[in-house]
């Protein structure tokens, strides 16, 4: 039986039993992960955002929309001692996948994040990306995927009919290995989308250790990851940009602001 490492939506309590939080609840974030191509870096992105700011103290819920469960097997492997995650699966025991309003987010989630399987239909892409507020869309420096890649953003402004994609959709290159001829033709077809490009990731085993302890890299202690946090910096400030209230929750992101341990 899979054992999850969940923080549960408080019950309704009688208002003199409430514990006060120290800070008020903040708005809550959606942010979806997607590109239609596999293998792109779906979920190490959405289970690296989740344990980021589950660690910074957000209510944090992880929706797994693919039936592979990658999202919550790594949620499975985390310990007690880490910030708690809310998992959800977006399909049912068969396999099937639940449409997004079938699902019940925990009223007091402030961000939240979906990873979603490769081969979306259109109708499932525009399901699971109604009401996001931050649409991310990892691609891989390889002339395959940079094809994929270029088909996927198409697809996704047709079928979601989002015509504010400046706001609302951003590129993330991963697996990066700068100064090489590839990534250079990744930066040159980034640049000319009409979408903003916030982060570049290096490829590193440092997203393979954090992975198999049910972590983020935000999480490791290891200062082999200062680089890492570093090039997170600039996603994590677009995307506190996003939120519905226009604050930002997080200001000045820097790379020691990262380190959340
Ligand atoms: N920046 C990175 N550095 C090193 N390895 C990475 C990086 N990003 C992803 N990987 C590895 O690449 C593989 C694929 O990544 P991931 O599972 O996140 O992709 P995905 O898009 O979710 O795949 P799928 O479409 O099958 O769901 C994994 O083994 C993962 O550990
Ligand atoms: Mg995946």
């Amino acid at each position: 039986m899979l054992t999850l490492n969940l923080w549960q939506p408080k019950p309704a309590a009688p208002p003199a039993m409430a514990v006060a939080r120290a800070e008020p609840q903040r708005p809550l974030l959606r942010i979806v992960v997607l590109n239609t191509k596999g293998g792109c870096g779906k979920t190490t992105l959405s289970t690296n955002l989740a344990g980021y700011y589950a660690a910074r103290g957000f209510r944090t819920a992880l929706l797994d929309a693919d039936p592979q469960g990658s999202g919550l097997r790594w949620l499975s492997k985390r310990g007690e001692g880490h910030a708690a995650i809310h998992g959800m699966s977006g399909c049912d025991k068969s396999g099937r996948v639940t449409r997004s309003f079938q699902l019940r987010i925990p009223q007091d989630t402030e961000r939240l994040v979906v990873d979603t399987p490769a081969a979306l239909d259109s109708l499932r892409l525009q399901d699971l990306t109604r009401g996001a507020h931050a649409i991310l869309i990892p691609v891989l420096p390889s002339d395959i995927d940079i094809h994929a890649a270029s088909r996927c953003i198409a697809e996704l402004l047709l079928a979601a009919r989002i015509d504010d994609r400046t706001e609302r959709v951003a590129v993330v290159a991963n697996r990066v290995k700068k100064h090489t001829r590839v990534y250079a033709t990744l930066r040159r077809f980034l640049d000319s989308l009409d979408i903003p490009f916030v982060a570049s990731l290096r490829d590193t085993q440092n997203y393979i250790h954090a992975v198999e302890q049910g972590l983020s890299i935000h999480e490791l202690e290891s200062h082999n990851v200062k680089q890492d946090r570093y090039e997170w910096a600039a996603l994590i400030e677009w995307l506190e940009s996003r939120t519905p209230d226009g604050a930002r929750h997080i200001t000045q992101v820097s790379a020691s602001d990262i380190s959340v341990r």
